[in-house]
């Protein structure tokens, strides 16, 4: 082995700059109009740079202030953690509310896998729920029947970004050891009754993946109402040290010994990670509005479609738009996505049916509506470099489609 020896050359060498004329990677030439696209806000650079400059880039300020600023979006009533998924934030609420194997956890059939893998990460059963034909989330009415005395937990999602209702399910579940998580994912920013997504949830989840309105490289947020288990929900989520990695090396004086307290998983955020999210919650009234007026054009164009059928916008709500999805007849859907492809618009199927995939056969759950609507979404190109042209471009082809 060849020893290295740090002289004044090779220290130099470390510490200069590349060239940064040409990009590093070649990338695949897009020609469509992607479904989705992160929105880079105008500060994301400076705030990158200054992480990377600063030499911390794990989960410390930055993470921490992404937190404050998401306590502060619910009055300081709600705690938030800054996690490296939403995933990782959705398998922290049941490891926080004790689920563990021969517990059953409801989830909606009708979602992204991650709702439901996460039972099985703590060795539970996902028990598949049916959703609401109009809003495409579960209720009261499709849970109720799956209830026994195995049910530790239900995760709710709400789908698309319209802030759903999901009071009647913690009214049923309220006098029972069993808890409703809030899948958020797509709903950071909406608000219903003057309330944001996940006020009245015991634990609710946010996903800042590039997917999303806050997009990041990864990451997202656990929010969870009992300040008083704060220090043990950060344990859980960064391996179950008593101090994480932060903490002790900010410590006055010789730092503490690593001393793990419980079994935790590697789960919380990173600050380059928290740092481009904050610069997207900076605009995020600007970004819920942008998507707001492209959604209300699609609307606009497309509920004379006859063929076509849109999500219902919730009354008393601000939405904050994740997806654009329609539904057309299962019969017709494919031509139409191929239609829309060859005319250079991207597009793609949140979701299929959760429950007829191969990893989740083995569960029980009936979910006959869902099975029907699966086969007739398609989400269409909704960000922040789609134009209102483009959107009516996209409406144009989906019109003469139907014709
Ligand atoms: C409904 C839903 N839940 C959970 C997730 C997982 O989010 P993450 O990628 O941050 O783990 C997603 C991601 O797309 C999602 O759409």
């Amino acid at each position: 082995m060849s020893e290295v020896v740090l002289d004044k050359s090779n220290i130099h060498v470390l510490h200069s700059a590349p060239s940064a004329d040409q990009p590093r990677w070649e990338r695949p030439a897009i020609t469509s109009t992607l479904v989705s696209k992160p929105y880079l806000s105008p500060k994301a650079m400076a705030y990158v740079q200054e992480v990377l400059e600063s030499g911390w880039w794990g989960y410390g300020p930055v993470s921490k202030d992404l937190q404050s600023e998401v306590e502060k979006l619910y009055d300081l009533k709600q705690q938030a953690l800054a996690t490296s998924s939403c995933t990782a934030a959705m398998h922290l609420a049941l490891r926080a509310f004790g689920v563990g194997p021969g517990d059953e956890v409801i989830v909606p059939a009708f979602t992204y896998v991650s709702t439901a893998i996460v039972a099985t990460y703590c060795g539970a059963e996902p028990v598949f729920a049916d959703v609401d034909p109009a809003s495409l989330v579960i209720t009261r009415e499709t849970v109720e029947p799956l209830l026994t005395d195995r049910t530790k937990a239900i995760i709710a999602m709400h789908y698309a970004g319209p802030p759903a209702d999901f009071d009647p399910i913690r009214d049923l579940v309220k006098d029972k050891n069993i808890t409703v998580i809030e899948d958020a994912a797509h709903a950071f920013g909406s608000i219903r009754d003057g309330e944001p997504v996940g006020a009245k949830a015991d634990f609710a989840a946010f996903s800042f993946a590039p997917t999303k309105q806050i997009a990041s490289s990864n990451g997202g947020i656990l929010l969870f109402k009992d300040a008083e288990r704060r220090s043990e929900i950060d344990q859980l989520a960064f391996l179950g040290l008593a101090v994480d990695t932060f903490g002790r090396t900010v410590a006055k004086g010789v730092s503490p010994v690593q001393e793990v307290v419980r079994l935790g998983n590697k789960y919380k955020g990173d600050d380059l990670a928290s740092a481009v999210a904050i610069a997207a919650i900076e605009r995020l009234d600007e970004i819920v509005e942008y998507r707001g007026a492209l959604v209300d054009r699609f609307y606009e164009r497309l509920s004379d479609v006859k063929d076509v059928q849109l999500q219902p916008r919730p009354e008393n709500s601000k939405i904050s738009w994740y997806i654009m999805p329609i539904r057309v007849p299962a019969e017709k859907r494919d031509a139409l996505r191929a239609h829309l492809a060859n005319a250079g618009i991207g597009n793609t199927v949140h979701y299929p049916n959760l429950r007829e995939q191969k990893a989740f056969l083995p569960f029980t759950g009936d979910a006959p509506v869902t099975a029907e609507e699966a086969r007739r979404v398609i989400s269409l190109p909704l960000h922040e470099s789609v134009t209102l042209d483009e959107v009516n471009r996209i409406c144009d082809e989906i019109s003469t489609f139907f014709r």
